[in-house]
């Protein structure tokens, strides 16, 4: 076999996703000769994809140790540990690797001698669009979130005009309009919600309006003792320190927050104070997004769902595997998009000069090749020594 493609069983708790469906595998196997695909027996169980639905796409249903037995090993989610000693030397890992929450995990892979593609690191650049696994997810989970919220909600999203009375709709406020962001605007308006949306980025206010939302404007009042550009600066350093108080009365009059503030790599921004929390209707739901980097939300407790003055707060951390289905559709045409980059007559032999390989590749010949990554490394390495 010229190449020979390893996809395991996820193992992470809540995790029902799998790395490459039937459907996916059986393209791939169309189009590229002398390929196998190994794929772990109930690897697609979580997804509602059998064995004999592989088997029957042309692969080959195999144990544990032999789906790790490949030249390129396609995962979800990062590897554990017992996961990083089963690959080898010349070995390729793709997948969700969460290089800048676990960089000791780059460093495992790479004393291992493994190359690795991790599906964060693919740059957002138009050529790229079809390997971005991170925006493919963040959609998922900013719809999984609204309807989150819509169930927990004790009241209705929409208005609703019935012979008992006249029921206002839902306001939901959703900050951080990114891929997630803006996915949950859509989501809560499609139910009928009355939506506002916010971002520290001033041109999403587009993006929001044409998507039916109202842009939330934080207001500051500033003495304007300076020129206009100066005074424009000002405003904007301002608006960001006291970002929390600013928000409180939007927040306050939310029935729904959700909140996906995120810059990759930092800590999420707080948002949301507890005065903020304790201003907002008993009953009311924030789903914090961010909750995997610490919330945006004061309250929030990572993976839990809390009920702080009589609000409802939840953290989840992995939403898009609520929706195996379509997150593995999504997540196999990513990874096989990324394959099928790096193929070069049969094999997967990738060109590190191209940008998009450059910059995903996290190890390669025995390092850590992503610099941030490398930086969070670098003091422990001192300190051994
Ligand atoms: P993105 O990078 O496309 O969007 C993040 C947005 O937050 C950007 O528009 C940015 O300008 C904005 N932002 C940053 N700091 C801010 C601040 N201080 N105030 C207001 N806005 C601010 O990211 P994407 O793909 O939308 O994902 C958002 C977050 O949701 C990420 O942390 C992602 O990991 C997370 N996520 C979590 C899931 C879960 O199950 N918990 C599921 C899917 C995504």
């Amino acid at each position: 076999m010229a190449l020979t493609i390893g996809v395991p069983r996820e193992t992470d708790s809540g995790e029902a996703r799998v790395a490459l469906i039937p459907d996916v595998a059986d393209r791939l196997l169309a189009t590229v000769d002398d390929l196998e695909v190994r794929v772990e027996e109930g690897a697609g169980h979580g997804a509602y994809h059998t064995d004999a639905d592989y088997e029957a796409a042309g692969c080959a249903v195999v144990g544990r140790d032999e789906a790790f037995d490949a030249d390129l090993v396609t995962k979800v989610a990062p590897p554990s540990d017992d996961e990083v000693e089963r690959l080898g030397d010349g070995q390729v890992l793709i997948g969700f690797l969460s290089p800048l929450e676990r960089p000791e995990t780059a460093r495992a892979l790479a004393e291992q001698g493994v190359t690795t593609l991790a599906m964060e690191l693919v740059p957002r650049i138009s050529r790229a669009q079809k390997l971005d696994a991170l925006s493919a997810m963040s959609s998922i989970g900013g719809y999984r979130a609204a309807i989150l919220a819509a169930e927990r909600l004790p009241k209705f999203f929409p208005l609703l005009t019935t012979a008992a009375g006249t029921v206002r709709p839902a306001r939901v406020l959703v900050l951080g309009a990114g891929v997630a962001g803006l996915q949950a605007i859509a989501t809560a308006k499609r139910l009928g919600a009355k939506v506002f949306g916010y971002d520290i980025r001033e041109p999403t206010r587009e993006e929001v309006e044409s998507l039916g939302a109202s842009f939330v404007e934080l207001e500051v009042d500033i003495e304007a003792d300076q020129d206009e550009s100066g005074y424009a600066e000002q405003v904007e350093k301002e608006k960001q320190e006291r970002q929390p108080e600013l928000l409180k009365p939007h927040l306050a009059d939310a029935d729904v927050v959700i909140s996906t503030a995120l810059i990759p790599g930092k800590p999420a921004p707080l948002l949301i104070n507890e005065n903020a929390v304790a201003a907002m209707d008993p009953g009311s739901v924030i789903v914090d997004l961010a909750a995997p980097n610490g919330g945006n939300c004061a309250l929030t407790e990572t993976g839990e769902e809390i009920a702080g003055h009589d609000v409802q707060i939840l953290g989840p951390t992995n939403l898009p595997a609520q929706m195996p289905v379509h997150a593995s559709e999504l997540y196999a045409k990513t990874v096989t998009a990324m394959i099928e980059e790096g193929l070069d007559d049969g094999t997967f032999a990738p060109d590190f000069e191209d940008q998009i390989f450059a910059e995903s590749c996290l190890t390669r010949d025995g390092e850590v090749r992503n610099e941030r990554v490398r930086g969070l490394l670098e003091p422990v390495e001192e300190d051994k020594a």
